[in-house]
């Protein structure tokens, strides 16, 4: 059954980069576009690379290690979109300052 974890502040955000943040055994990269925050997996598909640590460009992540691209908001890797390669994404809510995630792990 799903369920909400509160896993940041939205003062921690950054308008440049990302968020790593832990929920219950995974890692997701929190970044905030046009004043919604969005949740992706933090590893990289390629080499496992940190997106969190990657640097935002509108709603885009480029991934420290290699340099791709991901859009933040619904996980595609935009440099080669008709391959099917994403990163998985996250239900994220604001309340306040309070960052939740919903788990269904
Ligand atoms: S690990 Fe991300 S581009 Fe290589």
């Amino acid at each position: 059954m799903a369920r909400r974890v509160k896993v940041a502040s939205v003062n921690q955000l950054r308008a440049d980069t990302g968020l790593s943040v832990e929920v219950e055994g995974r890692v997701i990269a929190l970044f905030q576009v046009d004043g919604k925050v969005c949740g992706i997996d933090e590893h990289c598909p390629h080499a496992g690379g940190p997106l969190g640590a990657g640097h935002l460009t509108g709603d885009v992540v480029m991934c420290p290690w290699h340099g791709w691209r991901f859009r933040v908001t619904d996980g595609i890797w935009v440099d080669a979109p008709k391959a099917g390669t994403k990163v998985a994404c996250y239900n994220v809510t604001v309340d306040g300052d309070d960052i939740w995630v919903e788990v269904t792990w």
